[in-house]
């Protein structure tokens, strides 16, 4: 029996006893929320907050209220930080055009940074933009499963931060810390 064989017969068993270990262990999870309201005049924070109903169940929410609707433009500032071991440093910064997000089927960046929230969100249109921002119980599970589609990602404890810019101004942060493992 050659190694790629037996290594096969191995997953086969792995799977027999441990089922619904692909379901139940979900490899994304959210450590840490933090959202931040730059000019109250132009929108503030209603919750913003991570909760975990059980072992496998732990979601994300949050609504920013805006006081200077409609929204016709909006910048998004994405960075992506890996907290260093001193192993594999990993940083990413990228500016996009909101309305475009929600628009742009040809990014796929954007498509894979929208995906991973859009179902649970009201941003889910084009622009203009004429109420309050939810998203509302966003599940760390479903995350997992938007993001393992495009394995390899390295382990690791993150910071996902976000910058959310009208008018060449930042109006608000939001920052989430989360681990994969
Ligand atoms: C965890 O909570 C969710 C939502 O309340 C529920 O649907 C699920 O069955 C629970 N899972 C376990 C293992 O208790
Ligand atoms: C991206 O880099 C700029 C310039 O260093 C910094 O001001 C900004 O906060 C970074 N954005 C994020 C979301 O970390
Ligand atoms: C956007 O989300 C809202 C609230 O969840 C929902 O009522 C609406 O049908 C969604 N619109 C689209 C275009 O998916």
């Amino acid at each position: 029996m050659n190694f790629q064989c037996s290594m096969m017969i191995a997953g086969v068993i792995y799977l027999m006893f441990f089922p619904m270990h692909s379901v139940e262990s979900s490899r994304i999870d959210f450590t840490n929320i933090k959202c931040t309201s730059v000019n109250k005049e132009f929108s503030d924070f209603e919750y913003c907050f991570l909760k975990a109903t059980n072992r496998t169940y732990k979601y994300l929410s949050l609504k920013v209220r805006l006081y200077k609707l409609p929204i016709h433009q909006f910048t998004v500032n994405l960075g992506l930080h890996k907290r260093s071991n001193g192993l594999m440093p990993f940083s990413q910064n990228v500016t996009f055009d909101g309305c475009k997000m929600v628009a742009d089927v040809g990014n796929p960046v954007l498509l894979f940074l929208f995906a991973l929230f859009k179902p649970y969100s009201n941003i889910n249109h084009s622009c203009p933009y004429t109420h309050d921002i939810i998203v509302d119980k966003l599940p760390t599970h479903f995350v997992n499963q938007q993001f393992t589609r495009y394995v390899p990602f390295p382990e690791g404890d993150y910071v996902f931060n976000s910058n959310w810019i009208t008018n060449g101004k930042n109006r608000a942060t939001v920052r989430v810390h989360f681990s994969f493992t």
